[in-house]
């Protein structure tokens, strides 16, 4: 019986799993883009050291509040995520250097109890690979509800670059490079593997930011490196 990569158990078991090398993987193997990427991708969002209210979607073990507590120092921040060990490790992040200021909310993106119209910013980084065509419909339809009237919104996805050079070595990279180091240094290169897999069926953002317009949202795409990440921003006007 073939899996279905989308089902959430499945995605939930496999960040489960990644959760001990996530951190380390994302470092080594970026060259130090994803770290770029998510300030950049926070760019396209008003800077404001008022209190806002600023959700980060799929927020993994927090490795986007860096960049956002730069751009935002005075926001109230809360972070979603529904891997039980991703969770776990952006408690011991929160305590440790965000004086467990950082709202943590232990939820499926997809069936969640966020109030409706709080949030001012909703943020999403690396977390849209994993959804198939309706899950992205029910991301864009809660996006539009927990955001305030005006509020806004960025998100950011590795993706496959339209350049075919670029894409080979991307591919290359991505396909080999990362599960070779996974294997080398912390032992589980199938869960990387994965990465590239969601990455070749999720392309880029065309579709994503399409459903997102469909749900209500002003949107914009943007393309990071020449394409190897793709992102859309906008307002819930
Ligand atoms: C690739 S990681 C991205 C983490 C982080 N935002 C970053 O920039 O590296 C995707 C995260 O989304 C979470 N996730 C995937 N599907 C989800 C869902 N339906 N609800 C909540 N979290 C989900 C996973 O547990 C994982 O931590």
């Amino acid at each position: 019986m073939t899996e279905n990569i989308y089902d959430t158990e499945y995605v939930k078991g496999l960040f489960n799993r990644m959760s001990n090398s996530y951190e380390r993987m994302n470092y080594i193997t970026s060259f130090g883009f994803s770290i770029r990427w998510r300030s950049q991708f926070l760019q396209h969002l008003e800077a404001t050291k008022e209190k806002v209210e600023i959700i980060d979607l799929l927020t993994g073990m927090g490795e986007t509040w860096y960049a956002v507590k730069k751009r935002f120092p005075n926001a109230n921040l809360t972070a979603l995520d529904f891997s039980g060990e991703m969770i776990k490790r952006a408690k011991i992040k929160n305590a440790k250097y965000y004086q467990n200021k950082v709202l943590l909310e232990q939820q499926d993106v997809l069936k969640n109890e966020l109030e409706s119209k709080k949030y001012d910013f909703a943020i999403c980084s690396f977390g849209l690979k994993t959804f198939d065509a309706e899950q992205l419909s029910i991301l864009a339809r809660e996006t539009k509800r927990i955001l305030k009237d005006g509020g806004q919104f960025s998100f950011i996805e590795v993706s496959k670059p339209d350049n075919w050079l670029l894409r080979i070595l991307y591919q290359i990279h991505l396909s080999w490079l990362v599960p070779l180091v996974g294997r080398l240094l912390l032992g589980n290169p199938s869960e990387y593997k994965m990465l590239w897999a969601y990455t070749v069926k999720f392309g880029n953002v065309r579709k994503a930011s399409e459903i997102f317009r469909n749900a209500g949202l002003e949107v914009q795409e943007q393309a990071y490196f020449y394409g190897c990440a793709t992102g859309f921003s906008g307002k819930n006007a």
